[in-house]
């Protein structure tokens, strides 16, 4: 069995519009790489951190957390190096946390023989995703794992479920160079909502639903639509209605936060479609002195894959 393994972990997008902490989708083009090294000293230890500043103490690092639960509850013969690649920018809203955190353990299930199936590989990842967000959210964590789209029906017990990719569908995002804590993005958030709103946002829930199992292009257009979380934090991310006019206008079948923003993501009925909207929005944030990147993507139906 190999000592070693590289893999590519995906950057996703959660929420998805309508779906707040549970429907996510997985992207194709961002992603983190990681190396994971069986050692004969036991333990977890992170040996390599490129791209950003994170901690090196597993206690404190979401790779080094999600490892460290899973390898205390299977008390392996061996131990595990982590070395991070990271290309997904922290707080940026698609997905950096889950990407490390979900990284770690697919990592060291694959280097132990695949001991543990994809539910049980996120239920230790949402240990390391806690410690970013302060909370147990599985919503960006699914996608990475299962890749596409899912739908986590239950957080605690666990249960997700994994819904079609319509196989024209395309993402864009852009991602503003501001940082949005998840953990204050949620904080400023009602503790109630009413029931008209509720009402809205199931139905929405229920189409999009039904919308990618049929590939019904215009229902997934009419179902892509937030009324309970967008109106609070869209006021962190500036230019947000501009950006989602400009996206529309282009061709987008619907365009909301990605996650807990600042990212903004829209989807497409095609590759072309999906670059013309990517044209539109970078107008807009090209008029403004904030720094900007943009992506257009697939929809990653794999999730995280060795490298
Ligand atoms: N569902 C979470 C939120 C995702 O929106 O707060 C965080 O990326």
């Amino acid at each position: 069995m190999s000592k070693e393994i590289k893999i590519f972990s995906p950057a996703t997008v959660a929420n998805v519009a309508c779906g707040f902490d549970v429907l996510g989708f997985c992207l194709d083009t961002i992603g983190d790489e990681m190396v994971i090294r069986k050692t004969e000293e036991k333990g977890i230890k992170i040996t390599k951190i490129e791209g950003y500043d994170l901690p090196f103490d597993a206690e404190q690092n979401v790779a080094g957390v999600s490892a460290l639960a899973m390898y205390n509850d299977l008390q392996p013969d061996c131990g595990f190096e982590i070395e991070i690649y990271k290309k997904i920018k922290p707080g940026s809203g698609i997905g950096s946390s889950s990407a490390s955190a979900a990284g770690s353990v697919f990592g060291m299930n694959a280097l132990l023989g695949y001991p543990l199936n994809k539910t049980e590989l996120t239920n230790f990842a949402m240990k390391g995703e806690a410690l970013a967000s302060k909370c147990e959210h599985a919503d960006n964590l699914a996608p990475a794992i299962f890749g596409g789209f899912t739908l986590v029906k239950s957080a605690c017990p666990l249960q997700i479920l994994e819904l079609p990719t319509p196989t024209d569908l395309f993402a864009t995002l852009i991602h503003p160079q501001i940082e949005i804590k998840t953990s204050e993005s949620r904080a400023i958030l009602p503790k109630e909502i009413p029931l008209s709103n509720a009402i809205a946002q199931w139905a929405n829930v229920g189409s999009l639903v039904h919308a990618l199992h049929t590939s019904d292009y215009d229902l997934i257009k009419d179902s892509l639509i937030d009324v309970v979380i967008e109106p609070y934090r869209k006021q962190l991310i500036p230019h947000f209605d501009d950006v989602k006019s400009a996206a529309l206008k282009a061709g987008a079948l619907g365009c909301a936060i990605s996650g807990s923003g600042p990212s903004i993501f829209m989807l497409s009925k095609s590759e072309v479609i999906a670059k013309e909207v990517e044209k539109a929005i970078r107008k807009v944030y090209a008029t403004t002195d904030i720094k900007f990147e943009t992506y257009v993507s697939k929809i990653n139906v794999e999730g995280i894959r060795v490298i």
